[in-house]
This record gives structure tokens, C-alpha cells and sequence, in this order.
């Protein structure tokens, strides 16, 4: 049913091992434009390309010769590729780019789904331009109920991070993601260089874009958790506190923050990463005047958490009494 509605132009929310995306038929340009509309995303802000299978990423790609068969090797995997489009998929998929990006999806579902509409897959993140992306069919509903045709539901994504974009031609990581430095470094032979931040026109379009946004005013600590809890003390009555962090930092701090949420143990990443998007989105059920969420350490997944803990908090962190105190002023409100 819904490889049909792909083929018929409709929109599809399906699972991915990453996140939900919200797709259509690559080679629709109307339908692809839906999704544009749907999301309310920027339109030179390009679309991944979703396939089943080599042959399919060929026909609308240049693969080169000397990663291919790295490529045959790695996916169907968290990454994404950027490659020489050919021009078959819809202009607004590439937003004018002669690249395109490319992934196919380690998902049985997801897979099914493309195979059977016989159509590579154009799908972004399933979210509303700015929100955290869904990790689940009750994230991607509350985004787009009576919006999408068909959401299907397959439990929560397993990484809950999205995928890493890679650019093979300069060989950088343009979005850091589930697929980290390391494990490119293993398939491909070297390891990449990864694209700064802080670059005028990145070159992949997304990244300059605010993103991950709770409603919920969002600041990242920068101290341990023992001061943090020196730190809130003051502030707890004149506000009230969310907080996300690791179980043993919620716990820490239970009497200083009305609200947390627990992403998992610390030294366990990839839970940390599966809970994030989820708790981004809860928080903002808790009715809290401000978050705070803490950091984790920036190698493998850590690298791509961080990424966007920085960007769900528009770079607002502190490090010290006073620097909270800054920020708090400028609250909506206050
Ligand atoms: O895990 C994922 O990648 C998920 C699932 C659904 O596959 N999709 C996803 O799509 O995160 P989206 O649209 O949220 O992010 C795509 C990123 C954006 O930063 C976009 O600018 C970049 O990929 N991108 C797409 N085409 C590009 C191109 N031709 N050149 C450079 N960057 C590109
Ligand atoms: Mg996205």
C-alpha cells in the first residue's frame, strides 16, 4: 500500500535506522515539492536520495570507480554519500545542486518500501523545519497528522541520530552523524576531514540552518555536575528547571531540577544518542521556564551528539553562575 502511494505521488513517513523521514518519488518533482511544502524547509536546502540498491543509485548517480567497492561493502549503513547527479531526480530534490545525495537505509522496512515502489526514495528527516527529528511513528504523527498520506509505524529507530553525509570528492564529513570517523576510516582506507561549523556557505546547505529546537528556551552546561548543582540551587526558586542528561546526573540533581529527563548512562553513547531527539520533544510537555542539558565527550557518536545538542540550544551555554544569570535575562518574560 504505501509503495503504491509513493508511486502514485503520495507522501510516505517510514522507519529508517536512523530517524523517520518523509518521503516521496525522487523522480516527482511535484511530489518531492510536497514534502518541501509540508516541512516548511528552505528550498535550496537539498533532499536525500533513498535506494534499495546499487543498480538504483547508479541510475541517478556517478559512483566513482575507486570507492565502489568500499560502497558495496558499507551500505546499507548510516551514511550518506555525495556524488555527481546525473539529472534524473526532480530539481527540487537537489535544489539546484549537480550533486545529490545518496543513502541506502539499513532497515528492512525502509528497504521494502523502496524495492516494491521500484523508485528511489526522496525523504528528509520527518520533522517540521527546526524540531528535533522523530525517532518514533508518535513523533512523526504529531508533526504531520492529516498532512502525510500514510505513516507507518516501526517501533523506535534504532540510532536515533541521522546519518552522516560524507562528500567523496573532497573526502569530508559535511554533517557529522550515526556513522562515525572512525568507521569510515575502516571501510574507505583514510580518515576524512570533517567540514568546520562556523564556514559562511557550507556546503551542505542544511547545516547552516537553526535546528533541533525545543520551545523550551535549551542551554548547554559546561561544568560538572556538582557545580551544576551549586549553580541551579539559586535559580530553583525563582524558576522552575528542566534538565536532560545522563541517569546519574538527573539523579544527582534531583533536588535542584523540577524536571529531568535521563538519556542513559553516560558511557553509553549510542543510548544517549537513541534518547536525545525523544527527550528534545518531551521536554517540552514539562511546562519548565528554561533546560539545561549537559555534554558528553566528543569522540565517535559523542561527535555527532554534540553536534546537536549545540544546535538544539542555538549555542547557548554557560560555564559559570553569572553566565546563566545572562542568559536567563534575556528570557521571553523576564
Ligand atoms: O538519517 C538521515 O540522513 C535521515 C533519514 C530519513 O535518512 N535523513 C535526513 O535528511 O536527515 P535531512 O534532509 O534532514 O538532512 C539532509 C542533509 C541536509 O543537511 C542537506 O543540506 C544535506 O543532507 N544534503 C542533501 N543533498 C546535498 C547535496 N547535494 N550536497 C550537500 N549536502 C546535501
Ligand atoms: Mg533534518
Amino acid at each position: 500500500m504505501a509503495a503504491n502511494a509513493i508511486r502514485e505521488g503520495k507522501i510516505v513517513v517510514f522507519p529508517t535506522e536512523t530517524v523517520y523521514g518523509i518521503g516521496a518519488n525522487a523522480l516527482d518533482e511535484e511530489a518531492s515539492r510536497r514534502i518541501f511544502e509540508i516541512k516548511g524547509r528552505a528550498g535550496d536546502n537539498p533532499l536525500i536520495v533513498h535506494v534499495s540498491n546499487i543498480e538504483m543509485a547508479e541510475r541517478i548517480a556517478e559512483i566513482p570507480r575507486e570507492y565502489r567497492s568500499a560502497i558495496e561493502r558499507v551500505w546499507p549503513a548510516p551514511l550518506t554519500l555525495i556524488l555527481k547527479s546525473r539529472g534524473r531526480v526532480a530539481p527540487s530534490v537537489t535544489a539546484g545542486l549537480d550533486t545529490v545525495a545518496v543513502r541506502m537505509p539499513a532497515h528492512d522496512v525502509a528497504l521494502a518500501l523502496i524495492r516494491e515502489s521500484g523508485v528511489p526514495v526522496a525523504a528528509p528527516s520527518a520533522n517540521l523545519s527546526k524540531k528535533p527529528s522523530s525517532t518514533s511513528a508518535a513523533h512523526a504523527l504529531s508533526y504531520f497528522n492529516g498532512k502525510a498520506d500514510i505513516i507507518i509505524d516501526s517501533g523506535r529507530s534504532a540510532y536515533g541520530l541521522e546519518s552522516t553525509v560524507l562528500d567523496l570528492e573532497e573526502f569530508k564529513v559535511l554533517r557529522p552523524g550515526a556513522f562515525t570517523p572512525d568507521d569510515i576510516e575502516e571501510i574507505f582506507g583514510s580518515v576524512p576531514s570533517i567540514e568546520s561549523e562556523t564556514f559562511e556557505k557550507p556546503k551542505s546547505p542544511g547545516t547552516k540552518y537553526r535546528h533541533y529546537s525545543p520551545s523550551t528556551p535549551l542551554f548547554l552546561s559546561e561544568v560538572e555536575v556538582k557545580e551544576l548543582a551549586s549553580i541551579l540551587k539559586d535559580f530553583g526558586r525563582s524558576y522552575e528547571i528542566g534538565f536532560i542528561g545522563s541517569s546519574d546526573s538527573c539523579k544527582r540533581l534531583r533536588r535542584y531540577a523540577k524536571h529531568r529527563i535521563s538519556l542513559g548512562r553516560s558511557d553509553d553513547l549510542y543510548s544517549i544518542a537513541s534518547n536525545l531527539f525523544d527527550a528534545l520533544i518531551k521536554i517540552d510537555e514539562k511546562g519548565a521556564d528554561f533546560a539545561v542539558i549537559e555534554g558528553f565527550e566528543e569522540r565517535g557518536i559523542g561527535i555527532a551528539i554534540m553536534n546537536r545538542i549545540k544546535k538544539a540550544s542555538d549555542h547557548k551555554k554557560f560555564s559559570n553562575v553569572s553566565e546563566l544569570e545572562m542568559l536567563v535575562r534575556h528570557l521571553p518574560g523576564c
